[in-house]
């Protein structure tokens, strides 16, 4: 058995990009028999940008309504929020010490949100990487699905997971980064050079996997391509239009270069409503799946104990071994 490891933060909306780099393989990851698949809510992360109580509680409900609506099974998985689980406070303290300040000022997406929240540069901003390790070794992790932006933070959980070791011998498994063959990183609508982010400010350049699908074709039809007219994969030279065909790729689940094939003589026109389209249709079940569940509080409630019990279960076992492993006294 593997086991695979991940997380999402609930802030803001559940993007395209979230859906095509991590989500929608989490579920492709779930249907193996031989993993064992854990995936969090990582709401305590999310407090290093400052959030309003009732929209941050509303949003986790929301998120983990989405993370059922996927496809992901409570009982099959481990489906749970990660503040329920205070092995991950724990763990990243002690992880805090094994950590140097240097590494994380190193960090990009440290660097990146330091900029865009000058005014709250808080230590949870610096320490995100560490808390981040700590979800990941908590559970002898063999694989981290992710997109591109995730990497470094899966390098870093590495070093300090072997710098642990190498003091103590085997206390924590070594995982991996597992990048999708498509999609690891979808780019923006109206700037298809940077990443599709839930935090930008044109709202014409990211999907949402609430939107409704009149919203859908409207920001498709937008998006930004370029001047050529010709229909090839180049994400160099023809980043719009690249992101368009790795999207659709995943849509209609085929690989880029049979895409590319199936597209020739489309106008970009035409190009923009068959991936509008074809995006539509398959965020159709999980829409229709979220608008179901996310007000059915006491299921919801029900999943989200049963998650924590399950991850709890594992969590305590890899803490108490490095606990042991420093010299702490166990009761
Ligand atoms: P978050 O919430 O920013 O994003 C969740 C997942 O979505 C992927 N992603 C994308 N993939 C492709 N194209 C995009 N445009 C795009 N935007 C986002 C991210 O790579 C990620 O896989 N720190 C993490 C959450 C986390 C975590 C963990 C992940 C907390 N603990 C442990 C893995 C393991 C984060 O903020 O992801």
């Amino acid at each position: 058995m593997k086991t695979i490891y991940s997380a999402i933060q609930p802030s803001g909306i559940m993007t395209l990009g979230n859906y095509i780099g991590a989500v929608n393989n989490w579920r492709a990851m779930q249907a193996d028999k031989n993993n064992d698949c854990i995936f969090a809510l990582a709401d305590l992360h999310t407090i290093t940008v400052r959030q309003q109580p009732q929209a941050f509680n509303t949003n986790c409900w929301s998120f983990y309504a989405l993370l059922l609506a996927v496809g992901l099974d409570v009982e099959r998985s481990t489906v749970y929020l990660q503040s329920h689980v205070h092995e991950h406070s724990e763990l990243a303290w002690l992880l805090n010490c094994y950590t140097y300040v240097g590494e994380m000022n190193r960090m990009t997406q440290f660097k990146d949100k330091s900029l865009k929240h000058a005014d709250n540069v808080n230590m949870g901003l610096m320490d995100y990487p560490v808390l981040m390790a700590a979800d990941i070794l908590l559970y002898d992790t063999d694989l981290v699905p992710v997109g591109y932006d995730q990497l470094q933070h899966i390098e870093i959980t590495r070093d300090i997971a072997l710098r642990v070791n190498n003091i103590y011998g085997d206390i924590f498994k070594v995982p991996e980064g597992f990048i999708p063959k498509v999609g690891a990183k979808i780019m923006s609508l109206q700037d298809p050079e940077s990443k599709m982010s839930k935090s930008d400010p044109n709202p014409n350049a990211v999907i949402s996997c609430l939107d409704d699908p009149a919203v859908i074709m409207k920001k498709f039809k937008k998006a930004v391509t370029d001047s050529d007219t010709t229909i090839a994969y180049d994400p160099e030279n023809k980043a719009g239009i690249s992101n368009l065909l790795r999207i659709l790729a995943v849509a209609e689940n085929k690989s880029v270069e049979k895409t590319v094939e199936d597209c020739q003589g489309l106008r970009y026109g035409d190009l923009k409503v068959r991936v509008g389209e074809a995006v539509v249709e398959m965020l159709r079940p999980f829409q229709d799946e979220y608008k179901r569940l996310v007000n059915e509080k006491d299921y919801l409630l029900k999943c989200a104990k049963l998650g924590k019990e399950k991850a709890q279960a594992k969590a305590e076992k890899v803490l108490k071994r490095f606990k042991d492993a420093i010299g702490y006294i166990s009761l």
